[in-house]
């Protein structure tokens, strides 16, 4: 038989189109959980569900309404997809506020905010060491932590048996590799950053100007000046014609940069270090205020230095007489400790907040 009922026009399947729409929207809008709404969507818009049932009717349309009825079952799928998803959010933001009542939270209330770090006190003040050096001309090296005995010691002319060895009492790293006659195969704790000035000139011609801030480490007893590891930074210039008087003008410049806007004086002793000739100590005393009177602080030892020892240099493999260098090596927890006044050097590494908050 023929069918009267399709082929008789499209109201008809309008009208099947207009049930289905009715009944998914209340079905949707009375949906008052999660697995209701999901119910009403297979019965819906699942894939054997009422909306696909009606399309595979569409055939039966008499070609002139099927276009007109293809774009009414589009827009009504995408109205139904639309009103199930706004459901969708509102029940779940419906179940998470009763979870955050029932925990008690109040998500109105103001945040409580993060507290942000910062850096490490003898972070700040390496980074203000390296800033004034590089605006003088210095580049910034460094070395390994775990060094020979060769750099750390020999090639800067402190030979076995010699006292100043003794000087620095020494981490030794058992190594089984090594060759008991090769000092280049025996590794160690660096006990200074002056390795790092043999190291740099084997691979580097002069002129030059570099500083060298790390880690060194020495076998000490702990007290409120000397911890078993600190911090050095080294310094060397090398070129032609240079004197001791640019080694105290660097000084002077770097000092009245670091301490800012208080008054610094400096003074030059002799010292002895193997690696330089002749080699000199610098001590710094600074303005302080006490009982609202301004005076000198005690003097304060801040550095070992000299000229580069001509044994430095050939250790470096550089032609005899032809360069002149100075070289210093600073002690960055020292220059710490005056410049926020601490006087415990052990607090900087304490991980005390009370301390480190302070900077
Ligand atoms: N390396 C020495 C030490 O740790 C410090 C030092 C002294 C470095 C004199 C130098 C220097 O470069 O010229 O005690």
């Amino acid at each position: 038989m023929f069918d009267t009922f399709y082929m008789s026009g499209s109201e008809n399947f309008e009208e099947k189109i207009n049930i289905l729409e009715k009944g998914a929207k209340e079905a949707v809008n009375q949906a008052s959980d999660l697995a209701r709404l999901e119910k009403a969507r297979v019965k819906y818009l699942g894939r054997k569900g009422e909306f696909n049932n009606l399309v595979k009717e569409l055939p039966k349309i008499s070609e002139d309404s099927k276009a007109h009825i293809g774009r009414r079952l589009n827009s009504l799928r995408n109205d139904l997809e639309k009103l199930i998803n706004e459901k969708l959010f509102e029940l779940k933001d419906k179940l998470i506020k009763e979870k955050l009542q029932k925990e008690g939270i109040d998500i109105t209330k103001p945040a409580k905010g993060f507290a942000l770090g910062h850096l490490h006190p003898l972070t700040k003040v390496e980074r203000r060491i390296e800033d004034i050096f590089q605006s003088m001309g210095f580049s910034i090296v460094f070395g390994p932590e775990i060094e020979s005995e060769y750099y750390n010691f020999d090639a800067l002319n402190i030979p076995k048996e010699h006292p100043a060895r003794e000087m620095q009492d020494t981490f030794w790293i058992k190594n089984p590799k090594s060759e008991i006659l090769n000092p280049k195969s025996h590794l160690l704790l660096r006990t200074h950053t002056s390795p790092i000035e043999v190291r740099f000139m084997e691979k580097n011609n002069p002129p030059l100007r570099i500083i060298a801030p790390g880690r060194v480490y020495r076998r000490e007893a702990t007290d409120a000046s000397h911890e078993i590891q600190f911090h050095q930074i080294e310094g060397l210039m090398v070129g032609k014609n240079i004197s001791l008087a640019n080694l105290k003008a660097v000084f002077e410049e770097f000092f009245k940069n670091f301490f800012d806007k208080r008054q610094v004086e400096m003074r030059i002793r002799p010292g002895y270090f193997p690696f330089v000739e002749p080699g000199i100590e610098v001590d710094i005393r600074l303005n302080q205020m006490s009982n609202s009177k301004s005076q000198m602080s005690k003097w304060f030892e801040v550095a070992g230095a000299g000229m580069t020892h001509p044994k430095v240099f050939e250790a470096a493999g550089y032609a005899p007489g032809e360069w002149q260098g100075f070289a210093f090596g600073m002690g960055l927890e020292r220059l710490a400790m005056l410049c926020y006044g601490i006087n415990d050097i052990r607090l900087f590494y304490s991980s005390d907040f009370r301390f480190l908050k302070q900077f």
